[in-house]
């Protein structure tokens, strides 16, 4: 049987679908492949990885038999590519599959602080309607600038749900793109004309600390931050201080710089609804991905092109 390490926190359901197919080991409770006792390190020929998982040249120098990394989520921004393609080492993820559900977890983020569904959740919950009958108004986006940093395929996911909700949509990406939507050439000047700014870039250092104090400020006490991407691409202190200081007008959260370590300051926060990078999370989207990491898998050890390499394979 094929041996396979499998980085830690793998879906149980994920490791169900290899077990009795693959021999299975894990890094849980190690930093790398080396300190793993009894780990059969020149046999293992394939690693599973998540969207969260660390995997670097140093732990690839740890297996020299390494042939194939498949990453259980679309993200792998912990994960050297590079250094995979330079070791020959295939590199998979599951696209596509989870494109819809993440989308819809920056539209259920956008709507859940935009319209106050937490505050609002507390105000019936706590019996307090009777007190204020009226209640306190929301924020509507309806006719209000979304603005999207990264058109790729979630970013596009989520412009067609802003637009659903009567939403105008910009963004700023790498390149100007054949869309209908209005193109800011930096993440400045997106915040400046945007009431919400939705973040579906990928992570890693080329997007680290994008969103910044001043970005924030270009946002203003009015705008609002969604982050469905990676916790890396915001300045956390920052944000928690425009949060706190109320220079933006709230959060919402998918994900955050030290998962799955929140900093308390967030706890206490009115104005931020967060989830504990929940985006592809449900039963029948992370099926899918766990069918894709599976099938990349099989293909590559019978000798067959694998799906979904990641770009860095391709050229
Ligand atoms: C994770 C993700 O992979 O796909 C991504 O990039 O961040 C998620 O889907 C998932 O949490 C599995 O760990």
């Amino acid at each position: 049987m094929i041996k396979l390490l499998l980085a830690p926190d793998i879906q149980p359901e994920m490791r169900a679908l290899l077990q009795g197919k693959y021999e299975l080991f894990d890094l849980e409770g190690y930093d790398r492949p080396s300190q793993v006792p009894g780990l059969p390190a020149p046999e293992i020929r394939g690693v599973v990885t998540r969207g969260e998982s660390i995997f670097t040249d140093e732990m690839m120098a740890d297996l020299p038999n390494l042939e194939m990394i498949s990453n259980f989520g679309v993200g792998y921004d912990k994960v050297d590519a590079v250094a995979a393609k330079t070791r020959g080492v295939m590199m998979t993820h599951t696209p596509d599959v989870l494109t819809d559900e993440t989308a819809n977890t920056s539209l259920l983020l956008t709507l859940a602080i935009t319209r106050q569904l937490r505050v609002q959740d507390m105000v019936v919950r706590s019996g307090k309607w009777p007190e204020n009958p009226a209640g306190t108004l929301a924020t509507s986006i309806v006719g209000e600038t979304v603005g999207i940093v990264g058109l790729g395929r979630i970013g596009k996911a989520l412009a067609k749900r802003m637009e659903a909700c009567g939403a105008e949509v910009a963004y700023t990406d790498p390149f100007e793109q054949d869309v209908p939507y209005t193109y800011y050439p930096d993440v400045v000047s997106l915040a400046k004309a945007s009431r919400v700014l939705a973040l579906a870039c990928m992570g890693g250092e080329k997007t680290r600390h994008l969103v910044n104090a001043e970005v924030l400020d270009a946002l203003g006490p009015d705008g609002f931050l969604v982050n469905g991407a990676r916790g890396s691409v915001v300045d956390e202190p920052a944000l928690i201080e425009a949060l706190r200081e109320k220079r933006i007008a709230g959060a919402g959260l998918d994900v955050f710089e030290n998962e799955p370590h929140v900093p308390e300051a967030f706890w206490s926060l009115d104005n931020v609804v967060m989830m504990p990078h929940r985006g592809s999370a449900t039963v029948e989207t992370r099926r899918r991905m766990g069918q894709l990491c599976f099938d990349n898998l099989e293909a590559f050890f019978s000798g067959k092109p694998v799906l979904t390499p990641v770009p860095e394979m391709k050229g």
